[in-house]
């Protein structure tokens, strides 16, 4: 029996958008998170709190954060390495934020600049302080399938980082297969770590597509029962740590897989197709996303047998 509603994340504008070289505007930004909210989507990960020096394409964080239009049910969610990004995050009203650690030693050092023992160390006010203000907190793990430094990454790795986040109180984790190596088995093992924390509401899947096993892979949480997943529309993104990262699987493919299965996601698959279609023309090229390629070349025949 498959799950018969799934909650999609939808982080496009913050782990899309953070690996664009060309600068976004504030403004589309905003427009592609209203987009999103008005195709459906009810948690969206809107930016992070990180340093400019390291991300510049989340510079504005606030400004794009007070640019919000924010629409009852939706969950604004951003992403704060330590203390500074929290105190920075706070005032802009997130509803939501995100830690995010590593399964992979080599990765946390390139990534967040300290160790995993440390990461934990850092997050752990974060989570006291944001939780004490009425916020939840997620934890995500990235490189739980593979690093692109280390190599491998076991389930035991995995699994030690989702102990050390449940020890410091965070509330959901997110398995991430930051550079799309993971096959459904190996992902399914990943995933049963995490569930031996964490109930299923509060264990996620985050997959991209590198390797062309992003669908296989939620499938495969799908058949155990996991029921939130991290999408991005029009595929955008990667991680700038995380060389070939490209692509985060895309929320109109997940969500057309979904419909195919009966499975509720709220979404709006037309509404989706044109966010995409949007921040595809801002970006100047054409989503990584099957699925909207094929809506939007099956639009534009329907316009031209019309003519
Ligand atoms: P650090 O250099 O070790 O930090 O960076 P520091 O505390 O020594 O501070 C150094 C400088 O950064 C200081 O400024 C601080 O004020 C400033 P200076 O005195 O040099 O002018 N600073 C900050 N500025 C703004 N906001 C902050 C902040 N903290 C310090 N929060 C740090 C440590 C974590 C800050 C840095 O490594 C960093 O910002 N890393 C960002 C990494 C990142 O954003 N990666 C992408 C997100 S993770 C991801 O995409 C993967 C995921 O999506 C899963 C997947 O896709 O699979 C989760
Ligand atoms: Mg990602």
């Amino acid at each position: 029996m498959l799950p018969q509603r799934v909650t999609l994340v939808e982080v496009g504008p913050r782990d899309g958008l953070q690996n664009e070289k060309q600068a976004v505007e504030a403004a589309s930004k905003v427009e592609l998170v209203h987009r999103l909210q008005s195709a459906g989507l009810r948690e969206i990960e809107v930016t992070s709190f990180v340093s400019p020096k390291w991300v510049p394409q989340m510079a504005d964080n606030a400004e794009v954060m007070a640019g919000l239009q924010r629409q009852d049910g939706v969950r604004y969610s951003v992403l704060t390495p330590n203390l500074k990004g929290l105190e920075a995050a706070l005032p802009t009203r997130p509803d939501e934020i995100v830690v995010f650690g590593a399964a992979s030693e080599a990765f946390s050092q390139r990534n967040i600049n300290c160790s995993i023992e440390e990461s934990i160390e850092r997050f752990r006010p974060v989570v006291a302080q944001a939780q004490a203000q009425g916020l939840k907190v997620r934890g995500a793990i990235s490189c739980a399938l593979g690093c692109p430094y280390q190599g491998e990454v076991s389930p035991d790795e995995v699994e030690r980082v989702v102990r050390l986040m449940k020890g410091i109180g965070v509330d959901h984790v997110g398995v991430a297969d930051t550079i799309g190596v993971g096959t459904p088995r190996r992902v399914q093992a990943a995933m049963e770590r995490a569930l031996r924390h964490y109930p299923l509401a509060e264990v996620s899947g985050h997959f991209h597509d590198t390797y062309g096993q992003a669908l296989a892979n939620i499938y495969a949480c799908l058949e155990l029962g996991v029921h939130t997943f991290d999408t991005s529309v029009a595929g955008l993104g990667g991680c700038p740590y995380a060389k070939g990262a490209t692509g985060n699987v895309a929320t109109e493919d997940v969500v057309f897989l979904l419909q195919g299965l009966g499975i509720d996601s709220g979404v709006d698959l037309d509404r989706l197709v044109d966010a995409a279609h949007y921040i595809s023309g801002v970006l100047g090229r054409k989503p990584v996303s099957r699925v909207s390629n094929a809506l939007l070349a099956k639009r534009t025949s329907s316009v031209a047998e019309a003519a």
